[in-house]
């Protein structure tokens, strides 16, 4: 945790979590001094996030959006994560530029999500296995029969294109593997203890800043607004609020009423 994947998590770094959940990991980074940006699209998930923020008192900022179109400034963040958030369930060629767009010029972005051999190994209905189930060409957008939603898998050639292509530079791309000591998970429990020890069944990346070009994707320039908001307390708590989906209205409208300074209580 000090140290993600690399990236100091000192005291007064600006985080974003694209696809935050519950935001247990960014709690954790708030409480060491982060000002931390949870960013989900569910409300269900962000209500839990709020019900944590008022058990723990630990604040933070709540958006509601998706992590293909955040509606925040350009390089708001020294560091953007995502854990099994974005960097599964978001188009991987929309959330990737985004996140280059949220970063500082010197800013991070670490995703974690499912390895290729794991995708690779795991059948239409079942646990991971030790047979290739499906060619890599047939990676990326991938809906499972018996469950909703919409999984996104790059092959590691395709996600150090997109990345370098949206001014990253690669700087790890980390093996996750299960310990000695793991025994089978009642909910994760479509791999088993034994395949995670030997195979990776997580992939964690670090990619990072300077950049070396702008994004390809680059948004129109930042607008000159302060931001945080409030960087001498930190963040304090916003009503979530929703990332419109009527194209009609401007992006810099959506991002106004979702960083306006937030008044004393
Ligand atoms: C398995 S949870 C993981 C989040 C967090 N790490 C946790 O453990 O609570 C996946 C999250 O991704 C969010 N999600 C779904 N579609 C998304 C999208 N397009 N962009 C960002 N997040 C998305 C879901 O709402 C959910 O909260």
């Amino acid at each position: 945790m000090g140290r993600l994947g690399g990236t100091s998590t000192r005291r007064g770094l600006d985080v974003v979590e694209l696809g935050c959940g519950t935001a247990y990991f960014s709690a954790r980074l708030a409480k060491r001094g982060a000002r931390t940006v949870f960013v989900d699209p569910t409300p269900a998930q962000l209500a839990t996030a709020r019900r944590l923020e008022a058990e723990t008192g630990i604040t933070f900022l709540l958006v509601e959006a998706p992590g293909e179109r955040v509606p925040l400034p350009d390089g708001s963040f020294d560091l953007a994560f995502s854990e099994y958030g974005a960097s599964l369930w978001a188009d991987p060629h929309r959330w990737v530029p985004e996140a280059a767009r949220l970063l500082r010029p010197d800013g991070r972005l670490v995703f974690l999500t499912n390895s290729t051999i794991a995708f690779l190994c795991t059948p239409d209905v079942g646990e991971v296995g030790e047979r290739l189930m499906r060619p890599q060409t047939a990676m990326y957008r991938v809906e499972w029969p018996d469950e909703v939603g919409v999984e996104y898998h790059l092959s590691h050639p395709q996600w150090i294109d997109l990345l370098h292509g949206s001014g990253f530079q690669v700087e790890r791309l980390i093996d996750v593997y299960a310990g000695p000591e793991s025994v089978r998970h009642d909910v994760y429990g479509y791999v088993s203890p034994g395949w995670a020890r030997q195979l990776p069944v997580e992939e964690m990346s670090r990619r990072s800043g300077p950049r070396a070009t702008e994004p390809e994707s680059a948004q129109p320039p930042g607008r000159p607004r302060p931001w945080p908001p409030d960087r001498g307390t930190g963040y304090r708590s916003l009503p979530i609020r929703t990332c419109p989906r009527d194209p009609r209205r401007s992006s810099s409208a959506i991002q106004a009423a979702n960083t306006r300074p937030i008044a004393s209580p």
